[in-house]
């Protein structure tokens, strides 16, 4: 098996793009990957075009603004994760030998407010009026506060480090920096999650080319090695997964078996991570994945981040590009972002919001009905 290089990325600003086509807004973020890579687009031998809610096809449809160079694109679907599958399609193929050069690229155009309920649930909860993502979040912090005594001021400092780190890229949708009072004073969505406490859904594209490592040399952007791209769908139900019907048991959660999985294919441990992206989708989430990834034992996610471990020039830096609370969330782009992000920290290239020294990153991402993974890169060079 060849391993599989990261040698460009590219992402459109996420926020609201009401005149832009779908289409022109992936070929955005392909431009920029391919401008960074210094390769033409026809060099690309296979692509993968992830959405969710954008209609059948819309990797062909793009191909019709960059160009139709007779390639293979599907579209790859998987809730908030369908990047990371896209991702993980493009390494597998690059790994085996069968293309040199593939691209993975994520686009949505999404729109304000709730997402539309009944892609997502089932009539029983509709009729119970449970019919929102927040709601299940809700839940789940709730839950987390009861057993380990987690309180909404550690909600709202993950908000605050968002919103502080937000305001350092230029790509993210919300850029204002925000205390924790203002956070907790904003509108109650579902107790405890304020409404400065959840993504927003945004448009936007996110791209990245990856190449056989052999080939790297040949092109601009310096190589990061994609080292794991694991992705699985739960067991069991999820509380944040469209379900309630969860049932507590022993069996790990797959949060902690994907990371698992990429720990062991990278042969890299938590505590080798220099710099981390995770699903934020509300604030109290990315506590929870502070546990499930390892970062600390079960219950102690509240002291990671009373102690900021996890800010920008702390030990583990996480969502340092603003997470999804401030960079907004475009579904399909999703991971695509959190990969844009990671690059940019291993290459140097982060700008104000660069970790020092960063070699090593993971992303990890989490969608409805139980889609989770966990991308691993590290420094080539
Ligand atoms: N941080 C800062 N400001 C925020 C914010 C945040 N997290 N969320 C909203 N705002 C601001 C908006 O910019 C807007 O400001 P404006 O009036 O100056 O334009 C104002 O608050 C009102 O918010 P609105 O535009 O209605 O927010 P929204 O379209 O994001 O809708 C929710 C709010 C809660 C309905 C929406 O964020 C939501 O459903 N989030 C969850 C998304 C989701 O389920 N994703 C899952 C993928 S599985």
């Amino acid at each position: 098996m060849s391993k599989a290089v990261i040698v460009g990325v590219g992402m459109t600003a996420f926020g609201r793009h009401p005149t832009t086509h779908f289409t022109h807004l992936a070929a955005q973020a392909i431009e920029e990957a391919l401008v960074d890579a210094d390769m033409d687009f026809t060099e690309i031998q296979q692509a993968f075009c992830s959405r969710v809610y954008l209609p059948s096809s819309t990797g062909a449809r793009v191909f019709e603004v960059m160009g139709r160079t007779g390639i293979s694109c599907p579209d790859v679907e998987g809730a908030c994760g369908a990047a990371l599958a896209g991702v993980r399609q493009a390494k597998l193929m690059v790994e085996s030998g069968q293309v040199d050069i593939a691209l993975a690229f994520g686009v949505e155009k999404i729109g304000k407010g709730f997402m539309p309920p009944t892609i997502l649930y089932d009539d029983w909860q509709c009729q119970m009026g449970l019919t929102q993502n927040p709601q299940y979040w809700a839940l789940n912090a709730r839950r987390h506060m009861h057993d380990h005594g987690t309180t909404a001021m550690h909600m709202a400092k993950v908000a605050a480090k968002a919103k502080r780190n937000g305001a350092l890229n230029p790509k993210a949708f919300f850029r204002k920096p925000m205390t924790v009072e203002e956070i907790l004073a904003s509108p109650m969505v579902n107790d405890p999650l304020t409404l400065y406490m959840l993504c927003s859904p945004v448009d936007g594209a996110a791209a990245a080319i990856v190449v056989n490592e052999k080939l790297a040399h040949r092109f601009g952007g310096r190589p990061i090695e994609i080292a794991a791209c694991e992705h699985a769908i739960s067991r069991y139900p999820l509380l944040n997964a469209s379900s309630f019907c969860t049932t507590p048991t022993d069996h790990p959660s797959v949060y902690r078996m994907t990371a698992e999985q990429a720990y062991a294919r990278a042969g890299i441990g938590p505590e080798d991570i220099d710099v981390v992206e995770v699903q934020d989708n509300d604030a109290f989430s990315e506590l929870e994945y502070y546990e499930e990834l390892g970062f600390c034992p079960r219950g102690e996610a509240g002291r990671m981040i009373d102690d900021g471990v996890t800010e920008l020039g702390g030990r583990m830096p996480v969502n340092p590009g603003g997470g999804l609370q401030a960079r907004g969330e475009p579904l399909g782009a999703s991971h695509l972002g959190q990969i844009y992000e990671i690059v940019k920290q291993l290459r140097g290239e982060a700008e104000q919001r660069q970790v020092e020294g960063a070699r090593t990153g993971l992303a990890q991402v989490f969608g409805a009905f139980g889609h989770c993974g966990v991308t691993m890169l590290k420094r080539a060079y």
